[in-house]
């Protein structure tokens, strides 16, 4: 079978699999790169601006680059189940791919923080799914305890496989854009992509595939801020329900991504989100959910505090596709006019 196969069979060099690892894949990454001329122009002419557009996964979020190594590995250390907490991606792609691979899936849930998407992804797909009375934070520290005690594999960002898949967007980026960006803008919640990414570009750099490294930036929302507040927030809050977390597992290694790579980390606000999720979706065409629009919201202050070089080229990772959310979506656009089927109603309200 010729053309794209998935990021396994893309970057076998550098995943730790061989020829015995049995490959669970949906076919992910590949995702575009899309430049968003009209983001610059409206921030600073100057900046080159690229979107890795990761909502286009099979699954609708990055999160099938990392299961797709965590449940192929899983799959091979004879595991027949897996287990994971999440504020809702990491489930419905957990759930994708134990169902591609015949294995059972345990999910648990923040109750009444999730996206109406996520949720549905992890239910069709055969998921056991809890609803938990109580935070992403608290479901992960019950996880990690069940995959200590039982026959299940943790599929968090705290499984190892799990970085080496994500870090393969890093390798994209630089094989789409011919070298690194200057500068890498990323949400963050568990803080795993954001180490992931730089361990992706570090590897692609020592191995002579790219000249440069990025500086990694990395946006939290300001009610879920713990490595900008550096303390643990007991209570996250923020309408980016993915981001919605107060004691993120990758803390260490995603604080010294930022170091390493003389990067930093931001808040921004809901108020922020919401409007860089509008404008991505009205200026650009491009529907993402709130939690990605957390780094467009980042790049517009950061261009405001005068934080980019002239000249130099970004890459904003837009995380989960904006479908996995309606219902944010529909509250923050006007709502649909009823009219009668008659043509002088229609063309009355459309002012024609
Ligand atoms: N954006 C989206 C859409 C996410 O779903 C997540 C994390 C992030 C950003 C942050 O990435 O955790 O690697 O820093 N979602 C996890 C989940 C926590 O359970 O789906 P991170």
């Amino acid at each position: 079978m010729k053309g794209w196969r998935g990021v396994i069979e893309q970057y076998r060099a550098f995943l730790p699999v061989t020829a015995k690892t049995p490959v669970v894949t949906l076919f992910e990454g590949n995702t575009p790169l899309v430049p968003a001329p009209r983001l610059a122009e409206a921030t600073d002419a100057r900046l080159s601006v690229y979107l890795k557009c990761e909502g286009f996964n099979p699954t609708g979020s990055f999160k099938d680059r990392g299961m797709t190594m965590a449940v192929s590995k899983a799959l091979e250390s004879g595991s027949r189940a897996v287990i994971c907490a999440s504020t809702g991606n990491t489930s419905a792609s957990a759930a994708a791919f134990a169902a591609r691979a015949q294995i059972r899936a345990f999910v648990m849930v923040p109750r009444g923080a999730i996206a109406l998407g996520k949720l549905s992804q992890a239910a069709i797909h055969g998921a056991r799914v809890l609803t938990v009375e109580g935070n992403f934070d608290q479901a992960l520290a019950i996880v990690r305890q069940i995959a200590e005690t039982h026959p299940v594999t943790l599929v968090n960002s705290v499984n190892p496989f799990r970085l080496e898949g994500q870090k393969t967007a890093a390798f994209e980026i630089v094989d789409q854009l011919g070298r690194a960006p200057d500068y890498h803008l990323i949400p963050v919640g568990n803080a795993g992509n954001i180490t992931a990414y730089w361990r992706g570009y570090r590897e692609y750099h020592r191995a002579g595939l790219a000249r440069e490294l990025p500086r990694m930036v990395g946006f939290q929302a300001a009610g879920a801020a713990p490595i900008y507040e550096n303390r643990v927030i007991e209570e996250p809050r923020t309408i980016a329900t993915a981001i919605k977390i107060g004691n993120p597992a990758n803390w260490g290694p995603a604080l010294e991504a930022v170091k390493d790579s003389r990067g930093w980390v931001d808040i921004v606000t809901d108020e922020e989100i919401l409007g860089a999720y509008r404008m991505l979706a009205r200026e650009e065409g491009i529907f993402m959910e709130p939690a990605s629009a957390a780094t467009v919201a980042g790049l517009i202050k950061s261009v405001k505090a005068g934080r980019f070089e002239p000249g130099s080229t970004l890459v904003l990772t837009l995380t989960g596709h904006g479908l996995k959310d309606p219902d944010t979506a529909l509250e923050s656009a006007s709502r649909p006019t009823t009219v009668p089927a008659r043509l002088d109603a229609v063309l009355a309200q459309l002012g024609l």
